[in-house]
């Protein structure tokens, strides 16, 4: 009982959130002057990162090999926190969150991992149902989300198959239906391409494109300059930790 009151407050509280936001034009995310050390002995992964990215943003994150991409990934997401500085994430204040919050938070956005992350023994439609029956979605609610999710990504004729009998961009579609299933506000996605043949990974970012252009926001985090020429949204560059660029439509 004393969950489901606490389930109502937390639903009334992020509506109100979410219209504070729109009314205030507020960003979706922002780091005040973050900084990120994973050891004392070794130079900060993130180094005083101050950042904006508003609703609606499609945003790609480059930088070479150890430049800090995942840890400002990860700091979004809350999976790591930093040494000093604010993060906000959808109204969030993420450095005075408290650990039994962090469910609140993850149910507001959808996370895409390099290495698909699907669970070996479900089959596709099992595996993007589970976060839904992890909150306790009804069947119905369930059968109509997660066959929309399907459909976006082009899957909806194989919501039988299990993971291993599809191919790696098929693997990683099934990903993406994971991470849109809840209807999140944002999407993050760690080098989603970066198992996934050179050709298909266009297919992946056509379909982040597809749901940006449906209202959620993206941080899509690559490796590959010429896909972010291609595509021309903005481009953060992380060097050592740093924001060395910020520029609008695909400049590296
Ligand atoms: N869990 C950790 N413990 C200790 N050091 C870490 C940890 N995670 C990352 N680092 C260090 O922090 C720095 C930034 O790492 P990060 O993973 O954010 O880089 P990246 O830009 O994502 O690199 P890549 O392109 O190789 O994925 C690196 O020097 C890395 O070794
Ligand atoms: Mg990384």
């Amino acid at each position: 009982m004393l969950f489901c009151v606490d389930s109502i407050r937390w639903g009334v509280e992020s509506i109100k959130r979410e219209v504070i936001d729109i009314e205030s034009g507020q960003p979706l995310i922002e780091f005040k002057g973050v900084s990120k050390s994973y050891s004392p002995k070794e130079p900060p992964a993130l180094h005083d990162v101050n950042i904006k990215i508003y609703k609606g943003d499609f945003v790609f994150v480059v930088g070479s090999s150890g430049a800090g991409k995942s840890t400002f990934a990860k700091l979004i997401m809350r999976e790591e926190t930093p040494n000093t500085g604010e993060i906000i994430v959808n109204g969030y204040k993420l450095a005075q969150m408290k650990k039994r919050e962090v469910p609140y938070l993850r149910r507001t956005m959808g996370i895409v991992f390099q290495d698909f992350r699907l669970i070996q023994n479900m089959n596709v439609f099992d595996n993007v149902a589970f976060t839904l029956r992890v909150v306790g979605a009804s069947r119905q609610q369930i059968r109509r989300k997660v066959s929309h999710a399907l459909a976006l990504v082009g899957l909806g004729q194989k919501a039988r198959n299990f993971p291993q009998e599809l191919s790696g961009g098929e693997q990683q579609r099934v990903g993406l239906a994971r991470a849109l299933v809840n209807n999140p506000s944002l999407i993050i996605a760690d080098e989603p391409t970066g198992n996934v043949d050179p050709e298909l990974s266009y297919e992946i970012v056509d379909l982040l494109t597809e749901i940006n252009r449906r209202g959620t926001t993206v941080v899509m985090v690559t490796h590959d300059h010429q896909l972010v020429r291609d595509y021309a949204r903005r481009v953060i560059m992380l060097e050592n930790g740093s924001i060395v660029a910020d520029n609008a439509e695909g400049v590296v």
